[in-house]
């Protein structure tokens, strides 16, 4: 469904440099991302592990009045609370056994430009208060020190946990999480925008095929289904990494379906009704609804019941499985009794005469 914008047509922007995608979501993405990158604004960046979050850090900053300062990105999960505290912010010589010189921190040095802090739901409280007060006062003090050092430093956080339920568990800040996320910016996840695959496998194909001299320029139709079909839980990075392995492998011009790793080609290949195959039941929900929606017609008013039923029968036989088959400790673990069980067995065709 791609627009032409013609004369005197109000023009969808154009697409962000690297950010490839023209789906609803990510048109969303990239509006949202050059309007905000015009202003000085905290941004928050929201999404699954590979969806994106990084790349939208840099299009800001690189789209910002501050595009020709530093970007600096600082891992807040990779460091220890007092590790992360003096990278932020720095150290005074004889802060701590080790500190032998006066250091500046990533802060210092983000000065005319950007700062994104990645896995800000990684930082404890301690590093909280003071990331607050950087945020609103624009300044801190270096570790072991009194001085007050000031910097004009637009921060960019990124988290790839709810935080708002991280807030709820009291693990996060409510004052910081206010003040981080002046404008949110939600990366979807690949699943919920299948429409997208395409895209990504020939601008994958492009580069890898570039990077290694190859020639891998088609998809065969089988492995197009599969990767069309599969849940990508490492979302962008995955298909990356799945796209740069066919290029290196593939034989000839083509990515065949043999090709793909065994978890993309099997994937969910007929109905996912095996009982007892265990896997998340969240994703798999979240599959079936997207299936059900996928081939609902315009006029279906029978989508509701069909996943429903479909979830239903999915959870039943998995649990039935777990269960060995034994139905009264099935039905106890859903919390139903053991008749409802019976007649469910009955209607989704799972009853194999047994009584466990
Ligand atoms: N829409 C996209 N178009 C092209 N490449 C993309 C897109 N989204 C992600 N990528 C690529 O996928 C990889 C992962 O993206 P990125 O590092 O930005 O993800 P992330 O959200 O920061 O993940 P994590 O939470 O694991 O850090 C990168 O190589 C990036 O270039
Ligand atoms: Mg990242």
């Amino acid at each position: 469904m791609s627009h032409q914008p013609g004369p005197g047509d109000e023009s969808p922007a154009p697409p962000l440099k690297g950010l490839v995608g023209t789906s609803v979501a990510m048109q969303e993405v990239s509006a949202t991302t050059r309007r905000v990158a015009a202003s000085n604004a905290s941004v928050l960046l929201l999404g699954e592990t590979g969806t994106g979050k990084e790349l939208v850090a840099r299009a800001i900053h690189e789209l910002s009045a501050r595009g020709s300062g530093p970007f600096v990105r600082v891992n807040c999960g990779a460091l220890s609370e007092s590790l992360l505290e003096s990278e932020l912010f720095g150290h005074v010589r004889g802060a701590f056994t080790g500190a032998v010189a006066n250091r500046a921190g990533r802060f210092e040095a983000a000065h005319t430009g950007t700062i994104f802090l990645d896995e800000i739901n990684s930082t404890t409280p301690k590093l909280q208060v003071k990331l607050l007060r950087v945020l609103q006062e624009r300044e801190f003090e270096r570790v072991g020190d009194t001085e007050t050092v000031r910097v004009d430093t637009r921060v960019i956080a990124a988290s790839n946990r709810d935080l708002l339920d991280e807030v709820a568990r009291e693990r996060f800040r409510e004052d910081l999480y206010y003040r981080l996320n002046v404008v949110p910016i939600v990366l979807p996840p690949l699943r919920s925008r299948r429409g997208d695959i395409p895209l990504l496998v020939t601008h994958f194909l492009g580069h890898y095929n570039r990077e290694n001299d190859r020639g891998v320029v088609r998809v065969a139709s089988a492995a197009a289904e599969a990767l069309a079909r599969y849940h990508w839980p490492g979302n962008v990075r995955e298909l990356q990494n799945v796209v740069e392995r066919c290029v290196v492998m593939a034989p000839g011009d083509e990515i065949t379906l043999d090709l793909l790793p065994p978890t993309i080609r099997g994937d969910r290949a007929q109905a996912p009704s095996l009982p007892g195959r265990g896997g998340d039941l969240d994703s798999l929900a979240r599959d079936l609804v997207e299936q059900g929606m996928a081939t609902a017609a315009p006029d279906d008013d029978t989508l509701f019941d069909r996943v429903v039923s479909r979830v239903e029968r999915e959870l039943i036989a998995q649990m039935l499985g777990a269960c060995g088959g034994v139905q009264l400790k099935a039905a106890a673990r859903l919390g139903i009794n053991r008749n409802t069980l019976r007649k469910k067995l009955l209607e989704h065709g799972l009853d194999e005469g047994g009584d466990g």
